[in-house]
């Protein structure tokens, strides 16, 4: 493994992009568009500059990073990887036609694998004619400071390729964990509905925003609150992660309160987009 596509330079892919440059990777990243390409770039020379600040960084190996990466939104340009990381939209459809199209342009060898937060990885894998070298690899926001991935193991996932992802991550500085092929994983099994119900907390005016963040800060050593880590989460992605999991487990737990779908509808995405339940300058 020398050589690594990403698909998708927003929160995820920019910050995979970023690690995997850092860790002595070629990086080829793709995008749908060049203005949301450039925005990801944007991204990761910013939080290369924020490590070279804080002194975990020297500025030569920033620089060798930003070198080892290279932009582009021409899939054909990804067609030498070794391996594919896809952190495009939570989307069932888009994710399939983009493997699709992976498949028939990698070589033979490359593993594909996709950063989803809840979908179904074997029905990613079935469009593809290498079954066994599909698998999830899960990583948590933000990239570059969270330690955990989760492997994600299908039914078919031959255990060379889990094997090559848990060295991957190793050499990402990450901690790897297997989990199997459910929505949520492991992590986002609980996390999702938990986040779930505290938007019902608030929109049923049982706490203010305010008091549910602090709440869960100082009471449970959360570093954020859930009202904040979803903001930083994405308002879409989550909404998208909960009708998944819903559409899966039918547990009422897990279905998108009103307010979220409406937060959503209005644009309101979170950080990202300049207003969630907080409002943040646009980046
Ligand atoms: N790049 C580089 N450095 C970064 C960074 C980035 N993208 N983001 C934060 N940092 C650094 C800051 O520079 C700072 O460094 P120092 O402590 O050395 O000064 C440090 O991280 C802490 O940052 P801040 O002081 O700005 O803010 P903070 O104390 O709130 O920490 C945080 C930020 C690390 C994000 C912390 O709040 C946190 O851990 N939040 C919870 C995140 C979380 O739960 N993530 C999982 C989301 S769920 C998921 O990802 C799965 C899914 O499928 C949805
Ligand atoms: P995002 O909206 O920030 O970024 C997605 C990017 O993919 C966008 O910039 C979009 O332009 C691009 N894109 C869409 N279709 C494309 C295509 N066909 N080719 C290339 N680029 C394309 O979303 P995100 O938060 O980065 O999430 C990406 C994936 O990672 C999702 O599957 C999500 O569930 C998962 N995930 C998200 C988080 C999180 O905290 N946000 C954490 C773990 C996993």
């Amino acid at each position: 493994m020398q050589k690594i596509g990403v698909c998708g330079n927003g929160l995820m892919g920019s910050g995979i992009a970023q690690v995997a440059a850092t860790s002595g990777y070629d990086v080829v990243v793709l995008e749908a568009d060049q203005a949301a390409l450039d925005r990801g770039m944007k991204r990761i020379r910013q939080s290369l500059d924020k490590f070279v600040e804080k002194g975990a960084l020297q500025a030569a190996q920033r620089d060798e990073a930003l070198a080892k990466l290279r932009p582009t939104t021409q899939l054909e340009d990804l067609k030498a990887s070794d391996l594919v990381i896809e952190a495009i939209v939570e989307n069932m459809p888009a994710k399939k036609d983009l493997f699709q199209r992976l498949d028939a342009l990698l070589a033979p060898h490359a593993i594909i694998c996709s950063n989803t937060s809840s979908l179904c990885v074997i029905e990613m894998a079935a469009v593809t004619k290498r079954p066994k070298q599909i698998a999830g690899l899960h990583f948590f926001n933000p990239v570059p400071i969270m330690k955990l991935v989760e492997v994600v193991k299908t039914i078919v996932t031959s255990q060379a390729t889990i094997d090559t992802l848990f060295a991957v991550a190793a050499k990402l500085g990450k901690k790897p964990i297997l989990a199997q092929d459910t929505p949520g994983f492991i992590v986002n099994r609980l996390l999702v509905p938990y986040l779930l119900y505290a938007i019902r907390m608030y929109e049923s005016g049982l706490a203010s925003k305010e008091d549910i963040d602090e709440g869960m800060k100082l009471g449970c050593g959360h570093p954020m609150g859930p009202l904040t880590l979803l903001d930083f989460v994405g308002l879409d992605t989550t909404y998208f992660i909960a009708e998944i999991m819903f559409d899966e487990f039918k547990d009422p737990l897990m279905a998108p309160p009103p307010l979220l779908k409406r937060m959503v509808l209005a644009g309101q995405h979170g950080r990202k987009s300049g207003k969630g339940f907080y409002d943040y300058e646009k980046a």
